[in-house]
């Protein structure tokens, strides 16, 4: 992989969610992963939930059970983010550790950001109306998100801007008319929080199903 050749790591930071699962399925297969220097491939994330890594709805636990599990990936390689701790804690040990990892940078540069989007615009864990910009490179994040309380760590925007390649991976219908504005309609990062996501690389790239560029004249891939 180019990335280990050029700075000696490829560092992925994955998000949660649905729509990654075949991928992170794909990583994990014998097939897949033997094609992968795990030694050198690093796995951190752009947000996780403030559950127990065993809980359902960690992302750690989800990356883990599809990748970590089947592959040879040093433990010190996996940049977990302690979802067992309280948000602001949370937030605090995975700055330190994102320091450690940026290794005197004050932003770690990543090789590869994967995004997902909520059909209200939100990515990691920025909501909408949440504050647009925030000191440093993890904030805690405690919201009502939808229906239900979203107590988590998030990357933040200039965090996730320093990454050499950003992918947002965003798949059915109903998201369609929210990539639509997204991408090409009302600029407005305090209600669209995927607007924040601008990487200084400008290696921004799309993966939509048919179904999520109904409404684009973007390509799917
Ligand atoms: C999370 C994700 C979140 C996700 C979107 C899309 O922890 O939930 O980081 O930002 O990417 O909510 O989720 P789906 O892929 O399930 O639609």
């Amino acid at each position: 992989m180019a990335a280990i050749q050029r700075h000696g790591k490829f560092s992925l930071v994955l998000s949660g969610g649905g729509t990654p699962q075949a991928l992170f399925d794909l990583l994990g297969s014998p097939a897949i992963a033997s094609r992968i220097d795990w030694q050198h491939t690093h796995l951190l994330w752009a947000d996780e939930r403030c559950v127990a890594p065993t809980a359902d709805g960690s992302n750690y636990r989800q990356a883990k059970t599809a990748i970590i599990d089947r592959v040879p990936i040093p433990p010190e390689n996996v940049w977990r983010v302690k979802g067992e701790l309280d948000p602001a804690a949370a937030a605090a040990d995975y700055t330190r550790q994102l320091l450690r990892f940026a290794d005197g940078a004050a932003v770690p540069k990543f090789d590869l950001v994967l995004l997902g989007m909520g059909s209200d615009g939100h990515t990691a864990s920025l909501f909408p109306k949440s504050p647009i910009e925030a000191e440093g490179v993890a904030i805690a994040v405690e919201a009502q998100y939808g229906d239900r309380p979203a107590r988590r760590v998030s990357l933040t925007p200039s965090a996730i801007n320093g990454a050499r390649h950003v992918w947002f991976l965003v798949t059915g219908a109903g998201k369609a008319e929210m990539v639509k504005t997204v991408v090409s309609g009302e600029h407005n990062p305090v209600l669209y929080p995927a607007q924040r996501i601008r990487p200084k690389s400008q290696n921004l790239l799309w993966f939509l199903d048919e179904k999520a560029a109904r409404t684009n004249c973007l390509t799917t891939h």
